[in-house]
């Protein structure tokens, strides 16, 4: 079908755009209100990521409500390893523990490699749905963790400041270390194609966990896999995401995809000098100038444009939205966007 609103694929291919386009990093869920009523309305988050009809009703909600050029599919990353066979809760106010970790042969013995039609065909089924309510609106995203990321949370059990289990691994087993990152990425690729086909237009990889990792284990156990992945999709643009990974950005450089993720700690003509011409950038305001007020937001978000320039750029957050942020904060970074854009461009900014 024929997308009304392809802004984001042509700004991640490096095609000329008539205005900067713009979405926000789990703008699905967690902010708004009208979210908020369809979970409650469920047993938890669970159900509601497992329910293709009400996973695709919130992912469509920041298309109508923020007025974004993107929707995301609404889901978790951690529906990987789920598939694989560790199975995860979703606490409240806590977020996700894994009752069985990963941390020894025997344990790694008791996953599979998944095969996305059979264990994760709700996501699948979301994508299906979510394509044929949005009618072309907009572009939608499909996504994965990043393996490293992945192996973080299922060796760890929980989100955790340091995940030293999961750092510890790459020291005490690398070799294991290795096996699941290996099983992780075939799932991974087989689950990425499937979005694809049941109609994901971009693939976005988020190695949230990258910025914890030494340089040179970065290299060894988290590059590699990510790289297999850029080289295995190939017929839609992929975003790599890999949040404080300032020192892989020459790295990023060389793989096979469209678009690099920045966060708000990195400086961004020291990143496009890093990454070169070719590639796409996506970000990235700090998600806390949201709580500032409108003017600030306005002004903010003009000198971000003017540092990205107007190529070869999607404005999004540095990381995701935080939960207790106004929807009308973020509807006016999403304006000022929209509005100024075509002003900087026509100014020759
Ligand atoms: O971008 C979107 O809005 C699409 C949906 C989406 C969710 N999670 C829904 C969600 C996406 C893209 C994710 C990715 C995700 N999940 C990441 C990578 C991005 C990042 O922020 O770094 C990570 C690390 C996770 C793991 C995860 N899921 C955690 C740590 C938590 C608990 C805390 C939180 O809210 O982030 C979740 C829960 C989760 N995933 C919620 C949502 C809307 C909140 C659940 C709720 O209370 O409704």
């Amino acid at each position: 079908m024929q997308l009304k609103n392809d802004l984001l694929l042509r700004a991640a291919r490096g095609e000329a755009v008539e205005r900067t386009p713009v979405w926000l990093m789990r703008q699905a869920g967690r902010i708004l209100p009208e979210y908020r009523a369809v979970r409650e309305s469920l047993s938890g988050f669970k159900e509601l990521v497992e329910t293709p009809e009400f996973a695709a009703e919130v992912t469509i909600q920041p298309v109508d409500i923020l007025d974004v050029d993107a929707a995301i599919i609404f889901s978790d990353i951690l529906v990987v390893p789920e598939a694989m066979g560790c199975t995860y809760e979703m606490i409240e106010k806590r977020g996700p523990i894994f009752p069985n970790t990963i941390r020894s042969e025997e344990d790694l013995r008791k996953l599979r490699v998944a095969d996305p039609h059979e264990h994760l065909h709700y996501v699948l089924d979301a994508i299906k749905i979510t394509k044929r309510a949005l009618n072309g609106r907009v572009p939608l995203i499909g996504f994965a963790g990043a393996p490293w990321t992945i192996l973080a949370y299922m060796v760890e059990g929980s989100g955790s400041k340091t995940f030293s289990h999961a750092r510890g691994m790459l020291y005490t087993n690398p070799r294991l270390a290795h096996q699941l990152l290996r099983m992780i990425t075939d799932t991974t690729i087989a689950y990425l194609k499937a979005q694809v086909e049941a109609g994901a237009n971009l693939i976005q990889i988020f190695d949230s966990w990258a910025g914890i990792l030494s340089p040179a284990h970065y290299r060894q156990f988290a590059l590699p896999y990510i790289s297999e992945i850029c080289n295995a999709i190939r017929n839609v643009p992929v975003t790599v995401f890999a949040k404080g990974a300032f020192f892989a950005m020459e790295d990023f450089s060389k793989l096979n995809c469209e678009t690099i993720g920045v966060d708000w700690n990195m400086e961004v003509s020291k990143v496009r000098q890093q990454v070169g011409p070719n590639k796409t950038l996506q970000g990235n305001m700090d998600p806390c100038l949201l709580y500032s007020s409108f003017e600030t937001i306005q002004d903010e978000t003009i000198k971000m444009l003017k540092e990205f320039g107007p190529h070869r750029h999607i404005a999004n957050l540095g990381h995701g939205v935080y939960p207790d942020t106004d929807p009308e904060k973020v509807k006016c970074f999403v304006q000022t966007v929209k509005e100024f854009s075509p002003v900087l461009r026509s100014e020759g900014v």
